[in-house]
């Protein structure tokens, strides 16, 4: 039997097929566009997700033996509200979770309904890009759009729907809606009045590995796959990466370096830090973890060698980095606004340091090493909490430069571990798929006999030492620029 894992991501859909053992034996990927309608929004449309996730099925199936797929799954970028109405179409564009424009709904929720109520009934508060902020922005600001809402749904759910025809979502994700009870995993009917929306509103609630249907027989049939091919719930993509890298179990740690950086750490019970900085969230594998996530990770990467130096070149480019841990330039990565830990969507990217001698290399290393320190922010965070984190998995784009993976080791000093597998929530997805189905008796076990590490980068002392300077030098910068970000860029 073979399965498909599908990470419905920001910029592409990437889809594996994976062997029942784990043995990978196809991955392609189908990008689609993404709309920034006016400074600090982002926006996406479904269509254009379930339009290229076929074209890719159709393409990762190319040459493989069809009738040998059992099961498909998701891991879908987190948050994104996706509505439809009474026919069960999309009512206009989904709104992703780097979208900033809900400052004053995120304002009201923390302050005036209170961050220990929000708590007491989510477990999280608010942040800029969660789900329920976003429909108190609808409910104001498109009123016609608001009232016809029949049905909200994350991303990777919508396309769940259109292969099944069933209205599901997983706890790992719903836990990011701000919309779930997350310690006693049901709806929050308190959150469902503070929003203006009925429970019935929202989908059946299944765990990551639980089948919540079969695809439809005419895009089976279109597809050449059976018409028993079971589709499970899946999970938010940081969840379904961790279980792709085994972070799964208590006390295990991923950083994910895509278009977002998250810090994810997994816990057997259900816990929460007590400023609320990290989310408390379900995970995939029946129980739960905390995340930090940063907006902006390896995307700072590529809009830099990209859109700012015009190259594609990222290997070369980072062959001319050679003084680490000396670096007097710093870079701030906020160029979506920020999440975790400093919740400001008014938060901008800086280049702070620079003088005549400094070189286009001196940047690109303050690009990459901005992202490490802000995510370096998150672990801070939870080691306040005396969360015990003595390694990493890495997986993600970012991941595949080795440059970069040393940064980190060095700026947690923690060794940072290389699982077999990068594509951390395609994989993951594909392994929910085969618990679904029976292959495996848990999710943990699944990631025992598949998930291997191949790579271990270990920090150097006299390194981890420089690094750790830099990074209390870094942590003064967002502090500095706060007022002036919420003066220029604030509401
Ligand atoms: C997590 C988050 C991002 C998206 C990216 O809270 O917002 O990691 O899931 O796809």
């Amino acid at each position: 039997m073979n399965f498909i894992g599908i990470d419905l991501g920001t910029s592409a859909a990437k889809l594996l097929l994976m062997s029942e053992g784990g043995e990978i034996l196809n991955i392609v990927s189908r990008e689609y566009p993404i709309f920034f309608p006016k400074p600090g929004w982002s926006e996406q449309r479904p269509e254009d997700w379930y339009e290229q996730s076929i074209l890719g099925l159709d393409e990762l199936l190319q040459g493989q033996d069809r009738s040998q797929v059992a099961g498909i799954s998701f891991g879908g970028q987190m948050h994104g509200l996706v509505i439809l109405d009474e026919n069960d179409k999309v009512i206009r564009p989904a709104i992703l979770w780097n979208d900033g424009r809900t400052g004053a709904e995120c304002e009201y929720l923390n302050q005036v309904i209170g961050k220990d109520k929000l708590s007491e009934y989510t477990a999280n508060i608010a942040f800029a890009g969660f789900t329920a902020p976003k429909l108190l922005w609808l409910a104001k600001n498109e009123p016609e759009n608001f009232k016809r809402i029949r049905k909200i749904m994350l991303p990777k759910d919508y396309l769940a729907y259109r292969l099944t025809g069933v209205h599901s979502t997983d706890y790992s994700d719903a836990s990011g809606m701000l919309l779930l009870d997350v310690k006693n995993k049901k709806w929050s009917q308190e959150m469902c009045e503070i929003c203006g929306i009925s429970a019935d509103m929202l989908p059946t609630l299944y765990e990551s590995y639980e089948k919540i249907g079969c695809l439809k027989p005419a895009i089976a049939d279109c597809l050449g796959l059976g018409h028993d091919v079971a589709v499970a719930a899946g999970a938010g993509d940081n969840a379904a990466a961790a279980v792709g890298t085994g972070t799964v179990g208590d006390g295990q740690c991923n950083l994910s370096l895509g278009t977002s950086g998250t810090l994810f750490i997994s816990s057997e019970n259900f816990l929460v830090d007590s400023k609320n900085a990290l989310h408390a969230f379900a995970h995939a594998d029946g129980h739960f973890h905390l995340m930090g996530c940063m907006l902006s990770a390896a995307s700072c990467n590529k809009w830099w060698m990209e859109d700012i130096l015009s190259t594609k070149d990222f290997n070369g480019e980072q062959a001319g980095i050679e003084k680490l841990g000396e670096n007097t330039v710093f870079f701030l990565p906020y160029l979506m606004g920020e999440r975790s830990p400093h919740n400001d969507p008014s938060a901008r990217g800086a280049f702070v340091g620079m003088s005549m001698d400094t070189t286009r290399a001196d940047m690109t290393q303050a690009v990459l090493e901005g992202v490490a320190f802000a995510l370096r922010d998150s672990f801070e965070v939870a080691k306040s909490q005396g969360i015990p984190v003595t390694s990493t998995k890495i997986c993600g784009g970012g991941a595949k430069s080795p440059l970069w993976k040393k940064m980190i080791a060095n700026i947690f000093n923690i060794p940072v571990q290389v699982p077999s597998v990068e594509e951390g929530p395609s994989m993951g997805g594909a392994m929910l798929a085969a618990v679904a189905c029976g292959v495996y008796d848990s999710v943990e076990d699944a990631a025992v006999k598949i998930v291997k590490v191949v790579d271990e980068v270990q920090p150097e002392a006299e390194l981890a030492a420089k690094y750790e300077v830099k990074y209390r030098q870094f942590a003064k910068l967002y502090p500095a620029l706060k007022e002036s970000y919420a003066e220029i860029y604030g509401d």
